[in-house]
């Protein structure tokens, strides 16, 4: 493995548990390839091109073959960017918290960015095709209650489908049940899931 794309979304930085579970995690990767480049986009920062007029039309004509505008080439150039460097990477993590049973909403948007047609998959003979060639596709989230797989869990059935769609091999790592025993409690949990890590 050469590269590794971390893709965060932890508003709460230096106190997010979810960053220090990434760290963790990282830590490990680093340890079993020694050689790996780590590349960070903080979706705080990070400024992602809207999927509006544009883009949605732009999407739709690159999947019917039907060439397109100056104006929409420039939203679709800038997209392109993102979205390859998301399939060049030999592995993608994401990070984040749960957050109202799902993604947060910057990752949501990050991952409308990059699931595109001729880039991340196409339509053939067999219909929809991925192309991720069955790179890791990992989830380093925590939650502050106990969701496990149940009706609740938006994250897993999403991410499962989109990266089966894709073609990567999804995995997760979480440390779940933060808050609801309290800080220590919480504390505990974390310690444990990154203990078992490394
Ligand atoms: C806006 C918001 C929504 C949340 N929604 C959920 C939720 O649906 N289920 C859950 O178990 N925890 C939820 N939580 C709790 C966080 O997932 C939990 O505290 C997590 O460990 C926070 O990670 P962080 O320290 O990296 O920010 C939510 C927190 C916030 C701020």
């Amino acid at each position: 493995m050469d590269v590794l794309l971390e893709v965060s979304f932890c508003p709460k930085q230096a106190l997010s548990r979810t960053r220090r579970l990434a760290d963790a995690y990282l830590a490990k990767q680093r340890g079993i390839y020694p050689e790996l480049q780590v590349q960070q986009v903080d979706l705080e920062v990070a400024r992602l091109p809207d999927i509006g007029l544009l883009a949605a039309v732009a999407k739709s004509k690159t999947i019917g073959g039907v060439e397109l505008t100056p104006e929409e080439q420039v939203v679709w150039t800038e997209i392109g960017g993102i979205a390859t460097r998301f399939m060049s990477a030999d592995e993608v993590v994401l990070v984040a918290p749960m957050w109202n049973f799902s993604l947060p909403y910057k990752l949501k948007h990050y991952l409308d960015v990059v699931a595109q047609p001729g880039i991340a998959f196409r339509y053939g003979e067999q219909g929809a095709e991925g192309l991720g060639r069955g790179r890791p596709l990992t989830l380093v989230t925590t939650r502050g209650g106990v969701i496990g797989d149940s009706p609740y869990n938006h994250q897993t059935p999403l991410l499962k489908t989109l990266a089966g769609f894709l073609d990567f091999d999804y995995r997760e790592i979480v440390a779940e049940g933060l808050d609801a025993e309290g800080p220590e409690r919480g504390e505990a949990i974390l310690r444990e899931v990154i203990t078992r890590l490394s």
